[in-house]
């Protein structure tokens, strides 16, 4: 009896040691390092993060707000994906010096490449704050008054943090606003491009391959951190130096074998993991849908021009990146909520959920949370629809729209008067600049003509041969003057005339009318989420993802997609090979690199087997923003660099299902020989620490 207990007990515990979850850093102590332990880890709760000594945090970075880096030298040396650095790589490229098509290698730190704009942000430390935060907070407020109270506060409490001159910090909510954690940062501002592989390689496989295993991508890329004479965060100048930091990671030429333990360290963006089933089927059933299809009508003109016109790839590479990405995320999703049943099970767990408040006599207090979030979804539906279908069209694919959306913007301001009228005109003129550093007309009035029907009737196309700003030079002209003649000017502009109504309905209609909602829909979840936690205290529950610094964990291992199928979680150069076709867009493989495979030479960073390993899958609960993150094996030593998950299981950002939710990571033994035995830079592998943890 005794040892079938044990068994259930040993069953359950594996089980839910893969349930996935993104956990806070500084509160890894007790059941997550338990957890880790059971799945064969060695490191403790201080190891991964401390404040008193250096600790695997030092060695992350938020990588540009969007992505994660991380260390590998004591010189500063950063790597992160590929298409994290996609459009430092692309703004560096020409037709005669194409980064992109031929790859970059800096020989020295003279020949780093410094990048305006971009900054790497380290957590120095993580509070709890949520007594400060909530206090005075009470149940019986209105959200508004709530939301004073807690910016009362917030004013209050940021003028006591406790930090030095060259830190930041930043307040963020957990669990639906239960809980607040501050984070002290130090943000580095002189970040240098050092080496990307050629595209053929960074991004292989392209759009086919993109959010699907097996994957045989080089997504990585290095930059290096620059600091001033003290090693502390300082603006780009000649006379920064390599930054020396508080802890950077050793990498493993051991590698990883299925089962092994893998932990994932980073800055995952945004999930929502606790919606109310009607929530998931707006999204799966309306929103996702509408976004695909706007996405998909503006994707057949860019993809058809950039294969026509080679300046045209270089100036759309970035941008039909980022298009892509989430449309073809956004089907995986579908795919995967529909094929998990997610919404079945979201609807039992709410009747469970209802039988426990009962049960604990709580029907009173928190039962009416679910219906009233069933109303409000109803009710939100098709202001949500309008406001996603003006974003699509007016701030992600078409433009012309967004340039007419700051200008909008712009005019709006100079009813404040001259100086909200100055801002909005600096502001306005570098959006300006930098869509016309990599713009074409021929392209962005095919995508107006494929995407605005989604919007509205009144289609106008002609507005591309008498609008100025379709020209840089022309559009500033516009810009030039005083207030009263730029919107006199502007105003005469036929692209303006055309675009401004839609733009003024939704600043004064739309998006007013959906932040209300928005706001009731997220003071219920407030709620939801508490009372969750309240009676049904068992579960697990981990914050959802809010760009702050998290540790997911899990194994390598392979899954099953559909019946019969089962997918090996490690793919070999050999596949590369397999998928070559000559001189395609996405399956082309460099010369150099063939030859390589040829000769089978692959220095020390063969498996025991004598293959050279590309990529590898595990169970580690990431999203959007963990691109760039290291995967670190059982000792703290780097293994992986995580870039993306699996078609089947894009839906854990909604509904995390541990049967088919796999990240993919580059094996860091193809990394290092691609720098090494492709690009010859082994200047920098004499930089970094390699180790045999197995040996
Ligand atoms: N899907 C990955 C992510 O979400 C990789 C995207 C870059 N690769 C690409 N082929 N667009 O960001
Ligand atoms: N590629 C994603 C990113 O840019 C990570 C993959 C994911 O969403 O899991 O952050």
């Amino acid at each position: 009896m005794r040892f079938i207990k044990l068994i259930i007990f040993l069953v359950v515990f594996q089980l839910n040691a893969q349930q996935g979850g993104m956990w806070i850093p500084s509160l890894l102590e007790g059941m997550n390092e338990t957890e880790m332990r059971s799945l064969g880890s060695k490191l403790s709760a201080s190891d991964i993060y401390d404040v008193n000594n250096s600790s695997l945090k030092d060695a992350i970075g938020h990588f540009n707000g969007g992505c994660t880096s991380e260390v590998i030298s004591e010189k500063g040396l950063l790597l992160t994906n590929h298409h994290c650095g996609y459009s430092q790589i692309q703004s560096h490229s020409s037709l005669e010096k194409d980064y992109i098509k031929n790859g970059f290698w800096a020989k020295s730190f003279e020949e780093e490449i410094p990048n305006e704009g971009l900054f790497v942000e380290f957590i120095v430390r993580i509070e709890d704050v949520t007594e400060v935060m909530l206090k005075r907070v009470t149940d019986d407020m209105s959200p508004r008054e709530k939301q004073s109270q807690i910016d009362k506060n917030r004013n209050a409490f940021e003028k006591t943090i406790e930090k030095e001159d060259w830190q930041g910090f930043k307040i963020s909510p957990f669990y639906k606003g239960n809980q607040y954690f501050l984070f002290i940062t130090e943000r580095f501002e002189d970040i240098r491009l050092v080496g990307a592989p050629p595209v053929s390689i960074g991004k292989f496989g392209s759009d086919t391959d993109n959010w699907v295993w097996p994957r045989h991508t080089g997504d990585f890329s290095l930059f290096r951190i620059y600091a001033d004479k003290n090693n502390r965060p300082a603006k780009y100048s000649e006379d920064n130096r390599p930054y020396t930091p508080k802890h950077y990671l050793p990498i493993s030429l051991d590698g990883i074998e299925e089962g092994d333990f893998t932990m994932v360290f980073g800055f995952p963006g945004r999930t929502n993991e606790y919606l109310p089933a009607v929530a998931i089927e707006q999204i799966t059933q309306k929103v996702n849908p509408l976004n695909i299809t706007i996405r998909e009508a503006a994707l057949k003109v860019i993809d058809a021009n950039m294969k026509e016109d080679d300046l045209v790839r270089i100036q759309y590479a970035s941008k039909q990146a980022r298009i892509a990405n989430s449309w073809k995320k956004w089907i995986g999703e579908n795919l995967g909520i529909e094929k998990s049943g997610a919404v079945t099970i979201k609807k039992d767990f709410e009747a469970e959920f209802l039988k426990a408040l009962h049960n604990q006599g709580k029907t009173a207090e928190y039962g009416n949370i679910l219906p009233q979030l069933e109303n409000l979804y109803s009710e939100i539906e098709d202001i949500n629809l309008k406001r996603n279908s003006f974003s699509q069209v007016f701030l992600v694919t078409n433009e012309l729209m967004r340039m007419m959306v700051r200008l909008t913007q712009m005019e709006m301001a100079s009813e404040k008067g001259e100086t909200a009228f100055e801002k909005a005109r600096d502001r306005t003129i570098n959006q300006i600049r930098s869509i016309h550093k990599n713009y074409s007309v021929k392209v962005d009035k095919g995508v107006y003509k494929n995407v605005m029907p989604l919007f509205t009737d009144n289609i106008d196309a002609s507005i591309y041969e008498t609008t100025a700003f379709v020209d840089l030079e022309r559009s500033l002209a516009v810009l030039n003057g005083e207030m009263r003649e730029v919107v006199t000017k502007l105003n005469n502009d036929p692209a303006y005339i055309y675009a401004k109504p839609f733009v003024l309905d939704f600043y004064q209609n739309v998006d007013p009318e959906f932040k209300r909602l928005n706001t009731e829909i997220n003071a219920l979840q407030t709620q939801y989420m508490k009372a969750l936690m309240e009676v049904m205290p068992n579960q697990r529950y981990f914050p959802d993802a809010n760009r702050t610094l998290r540790v997911t964990y899990g194994k390598v291992n392979g899954y099953s997609p559909r019946d019969a199928v089962y997918y090996k979680p490690v793919t070999y150069l050999d596949g590369v090979i397999e998928k070559y076709v000559p001189g395609d867009y996405e399956f082309d493989v460099p010369e150099k690199l063939r030859q390589l495979y040829e000769n089978k030479d692959y220095g020390d960073y063969a498996d025991k087997n004598g293959k050279l390993p590309i990529c590898f899958l595990g169970t580690n609960h990431t999203t959007g923003g963990n691109s760039g993150s290291p995967a670190i094996d059982a000792e703290g030593n780097l293994v992986g660099l995580n870039f993306d998950r699996v078609w089947e299981g894009t839906m854990s950002d909604i509904y995390y299902d541990p049967e088919i939710c796999r990240n993919i990571m580059v094996d860091l033994r193809y990394v290092l020989f691609i720098i090494d035995k492709y690009a010859g830079a082994d200047h920098l592998i004499k930089e970094m620490k390699l180790v045999h943890p197995k040996k």
